[in-house]
Order: structure tokens, then sequence, then C-alpha cells
């Protein structure tokens, strides 16, 4: 399986920073061979950078899409319009989405559905808070998310699929998950992952999110389970971004 890294830059940088850090991170990714490298910017971003990606290894993934095709949905963006700009990946219910935006589990499975419809390769996030960790409950809470999540998910069609465990503790805080702790959730998710989809769950990457750096990334990277990394912070600077698609 391919390992795959994503850069989410979040709600950062303007069109204008895009296309500088485009250009400075190309040139640097010579080392990334083998792997699948894609980057994450804002709807803004996303058409004016992709001329610049074009021929390149980094593939543009967005950070979100809405379940219908088009309509009167007044701020949302479709799977068709994501894919008239050249997008191959979408992150789905990113934890700073189900917070922040109140994304239910339900709009996660109407999202991923649409993606596939679309053509597009969803990244469904999923991932307990601290205080379900410190409850015991991190393993109900994340199986409870992939079940409703990816519900509508045909057997068929999990090869598209991606998941992304990124505990909300370790998002932003410095504070990334121990390959241990990344090793038994990756475990238990590709196990779910099996009971929903059977053969086809072993085809679905795992990435692991939350606090990755270049500091951490070879490690995290090594730990069995762990098939990619979704990048926030990290992946702001081109430099950083491109030692962590580097890692080793
Ligand atoms: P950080 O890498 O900044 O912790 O963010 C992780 C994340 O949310 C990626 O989607």
């Amino acid at each position: 399986m391919r390992p795959l890294i994503i850069g989410n830059w979040k709600m950062h940088l303007t069109v204008s920073d895009a296309l500088a850090y485009a250009r400075t991170l190309l040139p640097r990714l010579a080392a990334a061979g083998g792997r699948e490298i894609a980057l994450a910017p804002p709807f803004t971003a996303l058409s004016p950078i992709a001329p610049l990606l074009k021929g390149s290894p980094i593939l543009l993934a967005a950070q979100n899409l809405f379940w219908e095709d088009e309509g009167p949905y007044t701020g949302e963006i479709s799977g068709p319009m994501l894919q008239e700009v050249g997008v191959t990946y979408v992150l789905v219910a990113h934890s700073e989405r189900r917070r922040h935006l109140e994304e239910t589990d339900r709009a996660a499975a109407r999202k991923v559905v649409a993606a596939m419809r679309c053509g597009l390769k969803p990244v469904l996030c999923v991932g307990e808070d601290e205080a379900d960790r410190a409850a015991g409950l991190a393993q109900t809470v994340v199986r409870a998310q992939l079940a409703r999540g990816l519900e509508g998910v045909a057997p068929g069609e999990a090869a598209r699929l991606q998941v992304a465990y990124e505990p909300v503790w370790a998002i932003g805080t410095g504070k990334a998950a121990t390959p241990a702790q990344a090793a038994e959730m990756h475990a238990l998710i590709r196990k779910e992952l099996a009971g929903l989809f059977r053969e086809g769950g072993s085809a679905v990457r795992i990435l692991y999110g939350g606090s990755v750096t270049p500091a951490n990334v070879d490690e995290l990277m090594r730990t069995p389970g762990v098939d990619g990394a979704l990048v926030g912070g990290a992946s702001l600077k081109a430099d950083e971004f491109a030692r962590i698609a580097a890692y080793r």
C-alpha cells in the first residue's frame, strides 16, 4: 500500500501565499518518491494552485464538500466543482468541523457517499477527545464514528476510501499520540473496516494526524498500521512539509 501524506492548511494562506508555497515546495520534493503527497488548501486557492502542481508529484485535496451536486445550498461547494478544478482527495468530518460547525456522523456519511459518486477519494476523519480517552471511551467513540460515517459505502468502493485517525487532544497541541497509542487505534480501525467491508477493508489507508512534525514523522510512519499522515500546522511551512513528505 502506497503511503499517503496530506498537508491540511485549514483556514490559512491566501492565494498569493499558496502560489509562493508551491514554488518553494516543488523543487524540494525529490526525496518523496514512492509516496503519494497531497495538499489541502482553502477552497479559494485550489484553482489558482492547480496549474503549478500539474505534472508534479503533488495531488490536490479539498478540506470539505457538500453532499448534493448542485442546488440552493448557499456557501457550499460540491464534488463536481472540486473535480473540475483537479481535486483528488477530500477530507470529510474533520474534528474542527464536527466541533465548530456541528457536523454529525450522518452528514459525514452523506459526504463520503457523495465524494465516491463524484470520483473523489474521501478521507473520513475520526478521533476521540480528551474526555473520551480519560473515560476509557476512545475505542467506543472511534468505532461509532466509523460505523455511522461509512454507512452507505459498498465493500467494492472501499479501495477509494481513506480513514484518518486524529485524536482531538493531539491536534495543534504539540502532544502527538505515542506510537503505541497510534498502533492500538489503527489496529482497531483495521478490524472495524474488515467487519464493514470484509476483504475490501484491507485496501483502505489509515492515516495518523495530530501534531505530526519533522521530529516525530519518522517514528510515526514506522508504527505498525500507520499508512500515512494528515499534517496540520507543520504543513504550513514548505520546508517542514517537504521534510515530512521525505520521512525515512
Ligand atoms: P496539527 O498537525 O496542527 O496538530 O493538525 C492536525 C490536523 O488536524 C490535520 O488535519
